[in-house]
């Protein structure tokens, strides 16, 4: 019988920058691996202001400047259904772990589920203090480092994730 797809979800505050990238670095390298109907792969904002909009332009600029193709993503809110919905949930940054855990009204019945949600530099080999910073508010160095980090922790969340679904 065919397994479902794994279902995994990026988040980040707005849902324009750093949660995007997640999303298309991670499709793209399942996509190369020829894994796409092993997946089910999206992104969402803690936050509303961006609701319906495509990621920040200095996002997908450099994704492109990789190979990776952003531009058809549209920015969600991270709703408390989503601990039910997805398998592993992935905040980019301490905040977005706690936002998260706001929204879902964490209690006694989501104490099982609850470990689905964590930190995505938890699977970066070189993890520093354990946070994607947001690039929002400065240049393009910052977006650079950012697709550097996202790309080295996706490969590794892959190849882990691949020996388990
Ligand atoms: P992101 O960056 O969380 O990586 O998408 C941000 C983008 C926009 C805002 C905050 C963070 N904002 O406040 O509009």
């Amino acid at each position: 019988m065919k397994k479902p797809p794994y279902r995994i979800v990026f988040i980040c505050l707005g849902n324009i920058c750093r949660s995007p990238l997640a999303e298309g670095v991670f499709r793209h390298l399942v996509r190369e691996a020829g894994l796409e109907e092993r997946f089910e792969i999206a992104s969402a904002g803690t936050g509303g202001w961006h609701v319906g909009e495509p990621p920040d332009r200095r996002m997908i600029k450099t994704a492109a400047q990789h190979g990776v193709d952003l531009s058809k993503q549209r920015a969600q809110q991270f709703k408390a259904s989503f601990i039910d919905q997805y398998d592993l949930i992935l905040g980019m940054d301490r905040s977005n772990v706690e936002n998260m855990l706001l929204i879902a009204g964490a209690g006694d019945e989501l104490d099982a589920d609850i470990q689905k949600v964590r930190l995505f530099r938890d699977f970066d080999p070189h993890p520093g203090n354990g946070e994607v910073p947001d690039p929002y508010y400065g240049g393009q160095k910052g977006f650079d480092e950012v697709y550097e980090m996202v790309l080295r922790t996706c490969k590794n969340l892959l190849s882990q994730l691949r020996e388990a679904v």
